[in-house]
């Protein structure tokens, strides 16, 4: 099954796009990590893409398609991937049309005030890719699974998570309707207070893999 995750930052993507990977066994494939891990190597493209995520706009079309249309040629996705983060606009999407078939584009919706209360509480470590909440961590500053020190994601700060959200109104959420229109569109309502098995017991309903 090929699955975009659509929806607002901090809704949830990644965390749930984790247990689906580890569930299905189908790699997820996430631009904002790919472009996290090129800035970290100080290559070209990732020194160029650290003034748009550092902002929080998003980094030009061409590069992020360019990646992802490399991405999917690898053989861990020829039984199906999980497509976090992308696409993110109608060119991106036009794009995706061209070189891949998409089965579900899995809106993942939550409220604007909860998602600011989660990215000011976000952890995430670099060197496993894991993401956590200080609400869990009971104090703790390294990552539960491999030891390394947590950090908190410079596009956190509360500026730049408000910059993050006009600019996912403006160009992601047109999105919706695209795929809506297309009949791919399937949305999980994430309720404030619901934790991640919750939220992802619905993914897997609506997914109808439950
Ligand atoms: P990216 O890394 O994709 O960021 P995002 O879409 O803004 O999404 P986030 O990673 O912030 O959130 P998420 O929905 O994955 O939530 P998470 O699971 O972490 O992109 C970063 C930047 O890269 C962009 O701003 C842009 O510059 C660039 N970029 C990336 N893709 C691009 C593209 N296609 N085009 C152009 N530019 C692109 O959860 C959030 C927090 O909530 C965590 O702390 C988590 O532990 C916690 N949490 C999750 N579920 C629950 C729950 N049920 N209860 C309590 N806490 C929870």
């Amino acid at each position: 099954m090929n699955i975009i995750f659509l929806g607002p930052p901090g809704a949830g993507k990644g965390t749930l796009a984790q247990l689906l990977m580890k569930e299905k066994g189908i790699p997820q494939i996430s631009t904002g990590d790919m472009l996290r891990q090129a800035m970290k190597a100080g290559t070209e493209m990732g020194l160029s893409a650290k003034r748009y995520i550092d902002a929080g706009e998003l980094v030009p079309d061409e590069v992020v398609i360019g990646i992802v249309k490399d991405r999917l040629q690898a053989e861990d996705c020829k039984g199906g991937y999980i497509l976090d983060g992308f696409p993110r606009t109608v060119k991106q999407a036009e794009a995706l049309g061209q070189f891949a078939r998409i089965d579900v584009a899995l809106n993942i919706a939550l409220d604007d005030e909860v998602i600011i209360r989660r990215l000011g509480g976000r952890r995430v470590c670099l060197k496993c890719g894991g993401t956590y909440h200080t609400s869990t961590l009971n104090g703790r500053e390294d990552c539960p699974a491999c030891g390394e020190k947590l950090v908190q994601r410079k596009d956190d700060a509360p500026e730049t998570v408000k910059n993050r959200l006009s600019v996912y109104a403006a160009q992601t959420a047109p999105l919706i309707d695209y795929y809506q229109n297309l009949g791919l569109l399937k949305t999980v309502q994430c309720e404030p207070h619901a934790t991640v098995d919750e939220n992802y017991a619905k993914v897997q309903k609506t997914l109808g893999i439950a």
